[in-house]
């Protein structure tokens, strides 16, 4: 496995390979991560990694600077799994000339984690935008995880770089039912034991609230006893219909936001 943190070696090291995967990641690996290099691995005949904090898309000074960063462990997990190469770039590689600050994206980017973080998508989107013009990948893998991310960023693919496929991968979830996150790291076991309650109640009610047998109030209320600090949104919604063109079969998913302490999570179930 070759690290690169410029990206003209990095270019170099690529040599126009046609058949390319790529995964953008924040670093502190885990199952998640795994099974989107495990699915490019076996479609591809180079995979990339990247690591990168992209500050841009955090809206709170705090929450960037708690981010996880565990570079040693994720580098010997990256190794084991035999990627061609691991790209560390700084800020300077990724935004020689800025951010840009007219990125385009679909409105839906404005909605759910759009609203509690405003500029989040756009910011998010850049990123990709400057990783794809780098590497030039054929495929590049997101988690059905952060599917409001998966969605806004297939279509911004789709409209500003033919050359690239989004591949959509499933959740990984640790045993208890929690998504796998980075963010789980900051989770005392107290806290981990109420993400799962609240994974365990939304699954096990989720057809009820389908058929509005249930309420979503009555389910907030029932998140808050379980010890949640602040909902920032929980919302049914058919992923099918997220961004147009819809697609024409139906599939409902619960799509939550929520703090555990300091820590905030995100689901779809
Ligand atoms: P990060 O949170 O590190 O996630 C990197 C990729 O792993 C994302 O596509 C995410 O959806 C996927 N992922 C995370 N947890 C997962 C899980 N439990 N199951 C399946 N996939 C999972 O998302 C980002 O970083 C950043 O926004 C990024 C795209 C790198 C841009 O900065």
């Amino acid at each position: 496995m070759k690290i690169f943190s410029d990206k003209i070696k990095l270019i170099k090291f690529i040599n126009n390979e046609r058949n390319l995967g790529f995964i953008p990641t924040m670093g502190n690996i885990h199952k998640g991560h795994v099974s989107l290099i495990k699915k490019s691995i076996s479609q591809c005949d180079k995979t990339i990694v990247s690591i990168f904090i992209n500050k841009p898309q955090f809206n709170r000074k705090s929450d960037y600077k708690k981010y996880p960063r565990t570079l040693k462990k994720d580098i010997l997990i990256l190794k084991k799994l035999k990627i061609d190469s691991l790209y560390l770039p700084t800020m300077n590689q990724i935004y020689p000339r800025g951010r840009n600050k007219k990125i385009k994206i679909d409105p839906f980017g404005k909605k759910l984690c759009g609203k509690s973080r405003p500029g989040h998508f756009e910011a998010v989107a850049d990123v990709v935008d400057k990783f794809i013009n780098i590497i030039k990948p054929k495929k590049i893998y997101f988690g059905r995880k952060d599917m409001q991310q998966l969605r806004i960023i297939e279509d911004f693919v789709k409209k500003n770089h033919t050359n690239t496929k989004v591949i959509g991968c499933k959740t990984i979830r640790d045993k208890n039912g929690v998504a796998l996150s980075s963010r789980n790291f900051l989770l005392s076991i107290k806290e981990k034991r109420s993400a799962s309650k609240i994974y365990k109640f939304i699954i096990n009610n989720k057809k009820k609230l389908i058929k509005k047998k249930l309420s979503i109030g009555l389910v907030k209320r029932k998140i808050f006893k379980l010890g949640v600090r602040k909902i920032d949104y929980i919302k049914m919604l058919d992923i099918n219909k997220l961004i147009k063109p819809y697609r024409r079969t139906n599939k409902h998913k619960i799509f939550i936001a929520y703090y555990l302490g300091s820590t905030r999570l995100i689901d779809n179930i």
